[in-house]
């Protein structure tokens, strides 16, 4: 275990339970992924073999990188920026790996940007399915009322602002009466809900066709492109790579055991992400709609299951409460590398670091809003082939989920598998014996091939 305490590791500012870090670590990584995107790639990507290979992705590949970030975060006990500022030279390895601390501050910053302005989206969806805005809608009435919303810039920006706020809010109160007090009251409130619409989805009469659609793996609908989306899904579900973890691993108590704890992590995700996919494609089936409805699957698919549903006001309304929950989670996550960088490089306290930090990622946000609708034309580097027709929002989440997130998920590998010291390692992981030496293997090369694997394929 290192010996030097770090700024962040005085026992007032860190997570005051393994639970409290776990919850907030699992806060961040359920969020839109599972409960938007999960239900439709597998739906697209013909279920049950799609699921298989996702959850072999998630320990194979997510779970190495979790634990490495989180021991990392905790040797370091600052900023990622710092720690591996720090890092470098207490494991005298070569500076070049501080990039992976600048990429994490930036990248995290980056992704908040745009989640932040969908996560507004679950504010709107909230107040049209209580409203009764959905019942007895048609299919084109409600995809109206979706492009609607994407056409006007005020609109997003308003919910984009409200959910901004409420994200500096939380994390200006800083770990303890901030972020470790949101996660405590909100995970439960989330899982909840979940078991709440699991329930309600099983009165449709669809249940068991769902529950064979995602378990029952016919690998002829399997492609190799599903295989790679699964890959990058299970980075991007876990919030590894970019810092977040890193910074909240810097919170982490000594004692704690960081393998049980990132299993438990993974676990969590992993049912939340399953659990969403029980509770969607019931409704979606028992209504006669199409499971590989892609993106519009839970802003169109699912409200015209709600309108046509008993109870779909109440359920539809808790359904992007929900949502919301998860989304707000992960926000705060994200806010979290900035401000403490802000707070150690530029000396601000933490409400102000809140404040300009959020404000920055809000008005970046601001070019996600107007790319879908005012500058639903503007592809500023449309002019390479391979950018050719990408919006503002494109270009950033490409960024962020396809460049950032994996190299930086790999840097991270790389470091941990092969650059720093192994005395303590094994102590500092929370492994023993046959376990380390097995999990140091995948760590290496395992989890490193699979990302640059999935790296490679999206520039191609
Ligand atoms: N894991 C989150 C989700 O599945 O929605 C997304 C995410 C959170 C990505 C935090 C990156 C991050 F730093």
């Amino acid at each position: 275990m290192s010996e030097t305490v770090h700024p962040h590791q005085q026992a007032s500012s860190l997570w005051t339970s393994r639970m409290a870090f776990i919850l907030a670590a699992a806060g961040s990584a359920v969020g839109l992924g599972n409960i938007w995107k999960f239900p439709y790639i597998t739906g697209e990507n013909g279920g049950g073999a799609f699921v298989l290979v996702y959850l072999a992705c998630i320990f194979l590949i997510g779970v190495p990188v979790l634990i490495a970030e989180i021991m990392i975060g905790r040797r370091g006990g600052q900023s990622p920026v710092a720690t591996m500022r720090t890092l470098t030279n207490t494991e005298g390895t070569s500076k070049g790996w501080r990039i992976i601390g600048w990429n994490g501050v930036v990248a995290s910053f980056l992704v908040l940007s745009f989640y932040a302005v969908i996560g507004g989206w679950s504010l709107v969806y909230i107040g049209k399915a209580a409203l009764g805005l959905f019942v007895g809608a048609d299919a084109e009435a409600i995809g109206g009322q979706f492009n609607n919303l994407l056409a006007n810039p005020w609109e997003l920006l308003l919910w984009h602002t409200v959910f901004m706020a409420i994200v500096v809010f939380i994390v200006g109160r800083g770990i303890r009466s901030g972020l470790e007090k949101a996660v405590t009251m909100l995970m439960p409130m989330l899982f909840l809900l979940l078991i709440v619409m699991v329930f309600y989805a099983m009165s449709s009469g669809s249940f068991g066709r769902a529950v064979s659609f995602m378990f029952s793996p016919d690998f002829s609908r399997l492609t190799t492109e599903g295989v790679l989306i699964a890959l990058g899904h299970a980075a991007f579900t876990l919030s590894i790579g970019i810092g977040v973890l890193m910074a909240y691993g810097s919170y982490l108590p000594q004692n704690i055991n960081i393998a049980k704890t990132a299993m438990t992590i993974a676990v969590l995700d992993t049912s939340v992400a399953l659990l969403a996919g029980l509770a969607i494609f019931p409704l979606v089936f028992a209504n006669g709609l199409e499971a590989g409805a892609g993106p519009g699957l839970i802003f169109v698919t699912l409200p015209l299951a709600f309108g046509q549903m008993g109870g779909g006001i109440v359920f539809g309304a808790l359904f992007f409460a929900l949502l919301l929950v998860a989304a707000i989670t992960s926000a705060i996550s994200m806010l979290e590398p900035v401000v403490e960088w802000l707070e150690e490089h530029k000396g601000a306290n933490r409400v102000k670091s809140a404040l300009a930090g959020g404000f920055a990622a809000w008005f970046i946000g601001i070019g996600t809003v107007l790319s879908f609708n005012l500058w639903g034309d503007v592809h500023p580097l449309g002019f390479i082939s391979f950018f050719e027709g990408k919006t503002v929002f494109d270009l950033l989440d490409f960024l962020v989920s396809n460049v950032m997130m994996p190299l930086g998920g790999l840097a991270i590998a790389l470091f941990a598998g092969w650059a720093i010291r192994r005395e303590g390692l094994a102590e500092d992981m929370g492994l023993k014996g046959g376990a380390f030496k097995a999990f140091m293997v995948i760590l290496k090369f395992v989890t490193p091939a699979g990302i640059a694997i999935v790296f490679l394929y999206n520039l191609v």
